[in-house]
This record gives structure tokens, C-alpha cells and sequence, in this order.
């Protein structure tokens, strides 16, 4: 069985860990070094496995080293948002965090996939890369198939259909940089672009970069943990599986979509060695343009480290 390792055991930590195991995708541990809460919660998790007759473990530690062998580290821990912040508002307080966790990784396990949640993760990707120099291919950053999902539920609350049926792609930042794509986005195959107008298109636009805030808003305090956890465990389970799955995710561009060096959100194929490859996306002048521009921003903020 393959094996996950979990930083941090909040809500989109032990979610994930729960979804991972409910599906038997791998082992899971989760590390924390508030080790009771992680100890309470896969303890609790561990009861629940019988009832599903399913024979994955669920362990948790506060020893770091314990990420040795993992096939990927799924990096969760950080500050999230208060009401009325922005991703970005967490930069300084985050970076700190990622630091140490990149440093550990790196003497620990240069070998695991990485997928970073943290915030703002594009960001926090870049970090991770230059403190490990890991391979770019192992260095993911989830963002954007969240807001993929995210704007796929509001379409088909629009359209009055199955959210089955929509197939929505966001590239970009997961932050003001985002860009659902309608032309890209498909509704029981045909164009969002031919089925809504402009007008409509961007008030979906934006709802989908607020939806976050909006449920921050709601929560008062910590963000979403519901749907981040059901997109990473999608993006463990096409790594483990080797599947070879098409998502979105914030990754090292080196001349794709004219970008370089720089971590951003666009479409790719994960297997177990992480991104099998980028897909570039026929992208027009003006999604090219918002593309360039958004990640112009994210260049402007790259941090020394
Ligand atoms: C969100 O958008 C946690 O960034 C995450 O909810």
C-alpha cells in the first residue's frame, strides 16, 4: 500500500487523511506537533475503518522523520484565513512555516510527491522549490482544481444541471489572478461560452474567486476544508495510481504558456512521479493576456529565501 504523509492535522488535514483511507487509496500519517489532536483524530479515524471493512492504517506522530518513506507529502499546515483577509495577506506568517517544513523534507525525503495547500500556494510552492531544488515535476501546488470544482458547482446551479455534467477548467493564481476559463469549460460537452452570456460569465467569474472568502466569511474563523480535501484526494489518488489524470494545478512553467520560472495554475497529467506533463491550453489573446498578467503579479511578490 502506498503511503501519505500528512502535515498538519487541522480540518484539511484530517479530512484529506479521512478520504484517503475511506477509499483505500494509501496508508495515511498525519504529523503535527500539536500530537494529541492528531492522536485523538486518527484514533477516531482508525474506529471508523471497521465499519467500512476497510484495511488501510491511519497513524499519527509529531515526529517529523516519519515523512522518510512516504510516496507523497500532502503539506497542510499554516495559517489560514481570518475574515476579510486575502490569500496573499498570509504571505510572511506562512512562508516561515514552509521554510522549516521544506528544509526537513529536503534531508529527510527528496524521493515524494509534494502537493502544498498553504497559502497563498502558488507562493508557497515557489519556496518549497527553491529551499529543496526538488524536481520540479514532484512540486505541486493546489489551488486551482479547488476553484475548478468550485466553479463547476455555481455553473450548474446556473444551468439547472447535474454538476456531473460540467466539466469546468481555472488556470492562474489561486488568488485575484484566477481565470475560469468558459471557452475551456464544457457543459454536457458543449462551450459555457456559447451557452451564457458575457455578463453572466463574469458574475460566475467572479463568485468563484470569492467563493473562499465567501465561506471564511461564514466560518469566522479558519477556511474551507470540505472541498480542498476532495481535491486533494483526487490528485493523491492519480499519483498513487499512476493513473495519468488530467487536473489543474499550480506548477513550474519553463517556457510553457511563454512563462518561466514561475509556479502558476494550468492544466496537467499527474502519475506517480508526479506531473507526467504540462497541456497547453489554446488559449486566445486576451485569456493569454490575463494569464501573463496574473502571473506578472505573482512575480512581482517572489521572496527571497
Ligand atoms: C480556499 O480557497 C483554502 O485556499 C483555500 O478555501
Amino acid at each position: 500500500m502506498p503511503k501519505v504523509a500528512i502535515i498538519g492535522a487541522g480540518n484539511v488535514g484530517s479530512l484529506t487523511a479521512m478520504r484517503i483511507v475511506e477509499k483505500a487509496i494509501a496508508d495515511v500519517i498525519i504529523i503535527d506537533i500539536a500530537k494529541d489532536i492528531a492522536r485523538g483524530k486518527s484514533l477516531d479515524l482508525e474506529d471508523s475503518l471497521s465499519v467500512f471493512k476497510v484495511d488501510s492504517t491511519i497513524k499519527s506522530t509529531e515526529d517529523f522523520s516519519q515523512v522518510k518513506d512516504a510516496d507523497v507529502i500532502v503539506i497542510t499546515a499554516g495559517f489560514p484565513r481570518k475574515p476579510g483577509m486575502t490569500r496573499e495577506d498570509l504571505l510572511n506568517k506562512n512562508v516561515e512555516i514552509i521554510k522549516d517544513v521544506a528544509l526537513k523534507i529536503k534531508s529527510l525525503n527528496s524521493k515524494a510527491v509534494v502537493i502544498i495547500l498553504t497559502n497563498p500556494v502558488d507562493l508557497m510552492a515557489q519556496v518549497f522549490h527553491k529551499i529543496t531544488n526538488f524536481d520540479t515535476k514532484r512540486i505541486i501546488g493546489l489551488g486551482v482544481s479547488l476553484d475548478s470544482a468550485r466553479f463547476a458547482n455555481l455553473v450548474s446551479q446556473e444551468l439547472k444541471v447535474g454538476v456531473s455534467e460540467v466539466e469546468a477548467i481555472v488556470i492562474g493564481v489561486h488568488g485575484k489572478g484566477m481565470l475560469p476559463l468558459a471557452r475551456f469549460t464544457k457543459v454536457k460537452g458543449k462551450a459555457l461560452s456559447n451557452l451564457l452570456d458575457e455578463k453572466k460569465i463574469n458574475d460566475l467569474t467572479e463568485a468563484t474567486v470569492q467563493r473562499g472568502a465567501t465561506i471564511v466569511a461564514h466560518l469566522g474563523s479558519g477556511s474551507a476544508y470540505f472541498a480542498p480535501s476532495a481535491a486533494i484526494s483526487e490528485m493523491v489518488e492519480s499519483i498513487v495510481k499512476d493513473e495519468n489524470g488530467e487536473t489543474v494545478a499550480s506548477v513550474y512553467l519553463n517556457g510553457e504558456y511563454g512563462l518561466k520560472d514561475v509556479f502558476i495554475g494550468v492544466p496537467v497529467r499527474l502519475g506517480k512521479s508526479g506531473i507526467k506533463n504540462i497541456i497547453e491550453l489554446k488559449l486566445n489573446p486576451q485569456e493569454k493576456d490575463l494569464l501573463l498578467k496574473a502571473a506578472g503579479e505573482l512575480k512581482k511578490c517572489t521572496i527571497s529565501v
